[in-house]
């Protein structure tokens, strides 16, 4: 199975949690590790599996990586591929659009021919009002929180690899 973690960051807080994602699941599980400024629109193509890094920025916006790339995706055909994701939001500063973008790429792919339903968490535990993020009452990826709720981090990272090694059937 070919897994590619790939990634959009501003301040830092996706890259770092894709390199404890990516430590976490076990490096050796990856085909690719990259910032798709990088890898460009063209470098997700391939993969069996897409592991997806989204933070969201400008209250309810894409991250500026991901802003560029959004509009080349339709150029893409994902058919056959599962996509996986983790989003890097702020609930206590914007309760109203906590994670959009997660949602927002994730329907995006979902149009381009990928399946996805994997890596879905609980909403429980976390305090949002309102976000896009959130399919059939479950969040579509894991969120993380390195403003309000830095402290959980290592802990949901380790819940939602354990996750997501069953679901993938890795070992
Ligand atoms: C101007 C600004 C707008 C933001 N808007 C949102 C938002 O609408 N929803 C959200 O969940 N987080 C929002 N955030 C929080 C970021 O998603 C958070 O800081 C994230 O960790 C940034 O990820 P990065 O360091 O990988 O770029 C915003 C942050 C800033 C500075």
């Amino acid at each position: 199975m070919r897994i590619g973690l790939f990634y959009g960051s501003t301040s830092g807080n996706t890259e770092e949690a894709a390199q404890k994602i990516r430590d976490t699941l076990g490096p050796e599980h990856l085909a690719s590790f990259e910032s798709i400024r990088d890898s460009g629109v063209e470098g997700l193509v391939g993969y069996d599996v897409l592991i997806l890094g989204v933070p969201t920025w400008n209250i309810g916006e894409l991250q500026a990586d991901w802003d560029t790339m959004f509009p080349q995706l339709d150029s893409i055909d994902l058919t056959g591929t599962r996509v996986v994701f983790f989003g890097l939001g702020d609930v206590g500063g914007y309760p109203d659009t906590y994670q959009d973008a997660m949602g927002i790429i994730y329907e995006k792919l979902l149009e381009r021919g990928a399946t996805g339903g994997i890596g879905f968490i609980e909403t429980e535990g976390y305090d949002h009002f309102e976000s896009k993020a959130i399919i059939d009452g479950k969040f579509c990826g894991l969120c993380l929180d390195e403003d309000t709720e830095p402290e959980m981090t290592d802990d949901r990272i380790a819940a939602w690899c354990t996750q997501l090694k069953t679901e993938l059937g890795l070992t």
